[in-house]
C-alpha cells in the first residue's frame, strides 16, 4: 500500500492535469446544445478507466451515456465494491459572475476553480487515481470494482434506475462507495449518516384569456400573481412547518445518540450566518440549525414567474404565474406521496376565480445509511491516516437520489465519503475544489480500498 502511496505522491501534478482537462469539457447534461460535450466527457473518461488497467465502456441510454469501468480478478472472496460518480456538471450561469471562466480550470489560494471541480468530477476523478495507483505498483487491486459514473445526476438519473435494475448482474457488489458531498470542515473528514430526498413540483395559475389592464379590469377578477403568493404563503405555519395535512406522517424519529452527536461537533452558528452574509438564520422551531438541515423536511420556492418585471411601471394584471416548488424530505417520506398530498393541498387552497394544476417533475427518496462496520471502520482509519483526524458522522441536505436504489436493488450497502468543503459553490458561480483534499483524498481511498481487501 505505501508504495501506492508514494505513486500517488509523485504523480499528483499529472492527476491534476489531467483532471483539469475533464473539467475543461461542459458537460452540462441539462442543455441539449452540450448533447456532444456529454458524449466527449463520457469517452474521455471511459478512456482514462481503461488506461488506469480497467475494463471500461460506454453504455448508451434514451439519454446521457453511462460510463462502466471493471475489474473482477480479486477472486469471488473478495469484496466487490461499485464506485459511483457523476460526470455531468450544473449549467454555470450567471457567468459574468464567475471571476474565471467556468470551464478553463483555474488554480488560485490553493483551490482550482471551474464548474464541476467539487461537484462531481474532481471527487469521481480521485477514484480513479487511486485504483490507477494500486494497479500501477501491484499489477493488481485488493477487491473486485466496478466503477459507475453516469451523465444525469443532476437532471433526475431518470434513465440509471431501469439501468441499474437491467444490468443487476454486472453491478453486483457488497459495498457502494461515493464521494459526491462535503467534509464538515476544511480538515476534518466526515461519513454521511444520511442524504435528504426531494420532491420536485410546479404549481401553474391561469387567469383570463390574456394579460388585461389592471385599471380596466383590477378589482374585478382573480390576478392569478395574488393567487400564486397566496398559495406559497399557505405553504408553512407560523412555526416555519410545512402546512401540508399528512406532510409529516412519515417523517421517522432519530435517536438521541445521532442529535448527541450532532451536538458534539464543532459548529458556530454565528460563523455560518456570517459566512451567509445574513441578518438572522430562521427555519423550524424547536431544531437547531444542524438538525434543520439534517434532520427535518423542508419546502421552498425555487423560481417564480408572473407578470411584468421589465425597466419601469406597466400596470398589467397578468393571466398567468408559476412557481417551481421543492420539498427537501427524510426518511421515511416518499417523494410520490408527499406529491400527491402537496396536489391535493395546493388543489384545496386554490382561490375561486383562476384555474390551478399542480404538476410534478421529480423526485428522490431518503437516505439513512446502514454504517456497516467493516466499511466505516475501514473508511474511518484510511480517512484518519490520510487527514490525520478521525472523521465526524454527519448528515447532509442535499440528496443522490439514486443511493437507495443501489442499496435495494444491489443488496448492498453505501459509504459516502466527501471531500468538498461547504464553501465550496457548488450549482453557484465559482465552483471550487481544494486541492490539498485531492491529493490527500486519493490517498484515503488507496487506503480505504486496501483495508476492505484484507
Ligand atoms: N452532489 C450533490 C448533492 C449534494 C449537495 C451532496 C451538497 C452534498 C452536499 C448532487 O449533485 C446534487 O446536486 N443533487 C441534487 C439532486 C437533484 C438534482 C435530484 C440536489 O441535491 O439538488
Ligand atoms: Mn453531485
Ligand atoms: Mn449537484
Amino acid at each position: 500500500m505505501s508504495d501506492a502511496l508514494d505513486f500517488v505522491e509523485s504523480n499528483l501534478p499529472r492527476f491534476r492535469a489531467e483532471l483539469y482537462d475533464f473539467l475543461r469539457i461542459p458537460s452540462i447534461s441539462a442543455k441539449s446544445e452540450h448533447e456532444g460535450d456529454m458524449r466527449r466527457a463520457a469517452d474521455w473518461l471511459a478512456d482514462k478507466l481503461d488506461a488506469a488497467g480497467l475494463e471500461a465502456r460506454v453504455d448508451d441510454t434514451p439519454g446521457h451515456p453511462i460510463v462502466l469501468g471493471r475489474w473482477h480478478d480479486a477472486g469471488p472472496d473478495a469484496p466487490t465494491v461499485l464506485i459511483y460518480g457523476h460526470y455531468d456538471v450544473q449549467p454555470p450561469e450567471p457567468l459574468e459572475e464567475w471571476e474565471s471562466p467556468p470551464f478553463e480550470p483555474t488554480e488560485r489560494d490553493g483551490r482550482v476553480y471551474a464548474r464541476g471541480s467539487a461537484d462531481d468530477k474532481g471527487q469521481l476523478y480521485m477514484h480513479v487515481k487511486a485504483l490507477e495507483a494500486l494497479l500501477a505498483v501491484d499489477g493488481s487491486l485488493p477487491i473486485n470494482v466496478v466503477v459507475l459514473a453516469e451523465g444525469e445526476e443532476e437532471v433526475g438519473s431518470d434513465h440509471l434506475v431501469p439501468y441499474v435494475a437491467e444490468h443487476a448482474d454486472e453491478l453486483a457488489c457488497d459495498y457502494v462507495v461515493i464521494s459526491d458531498s462535503n467534509m464538515f470542515a476544511e480538515g476534518i473528514p466526515s461519513i454521511l449518516f444520511s442524504l435528504r430526498g426531494l420532491a420536485y413540483l410546479e404549481v401553474h395559475v391561469t387567469g383570463a384569456r390574456s394579460d388585461l389592464h389592471s385599471g380596466q379590469f383590477g378589482g374585478t377578477v382573480m390576478n392569478p400573481a395574488n393567487a400564486l403568493a397566496g398559495i406559497i404563503a399557505g405553504l408553512h405555519d407560523s412555526e416555519g412547518r410545512v402546512a401540508v395535512d399528512g406532510f409529516y406522517d412519515d417523517v421517522a424519529e432519530w435517536d438521541e445518540e445521532t442529535r448527541q452527536g450532532i451536538r458534539s461537533l464543532p459548529f458556530d452558528e454565528d460563523e455560518y450566518r456570517r459566512e451567509l452574509n445574513l441578518p438572522a438564520l430562521v427555519g423550524e422551531a424547536g431544531w437547531s440549525t444542524l438538525e434543520r438541515l439534517w434532520l427535518r423536511p423542508t419546502c421552498d420556492v425555487n423560481g417564480l414567474l408572473s407578470g411584468y418585471t421589465g425597466e419601469g411601471a406597466k400596470t398589467v394584471l397578468p393571466n398567468r404565474a408559476m412557481a417551481k416548488v421543492s420539498f427537501r424530505l427524510v426518511p421515511d417520506q416518499e417523494p410520490s406521496r408527499v406529491a400527491r398530498l402537496v396536489r391535493a393541498h395546493v388543489e384545496r387552497v386554490a382561490p375561486e376565480g383562476v384555474r390551478v394544476e399542480v404538476r410534478e417533475l421529480h423526485g428522490g427518496r431518503p437516505w439513512r445509511a446502514k454504517l456497516d462496520g467493516r466499511l466505516v471502520d475501514a473508511a474511518s482509519s484510511a480517512l484518519e491516516e490520510a487527514f490525520g483526524r478521525r472523521p465526524v458522522l454527519q448528515g447532509e441536505g442535499g440528496s443522490i437520489p439514486i443511493v437507495v436504489d443501489f442499496e435495494e436493488q444491489l443488496d448492498a450497502s453505501a459509504l459516502l465519503v466527501g471531500f468538498a468543503l461547504p464553501g465550496c459553490n457548488l450549482h453557484a458561480p465559482n465552483e471550487w475544489f481544494p486541492l490539498d483534499a485531492f491529493d490527500r483524498g486519493i490517498g484515503a481511498l488507496v487506503r480505504l480500498y486496501g483495508r476492505l481487501g484484507k
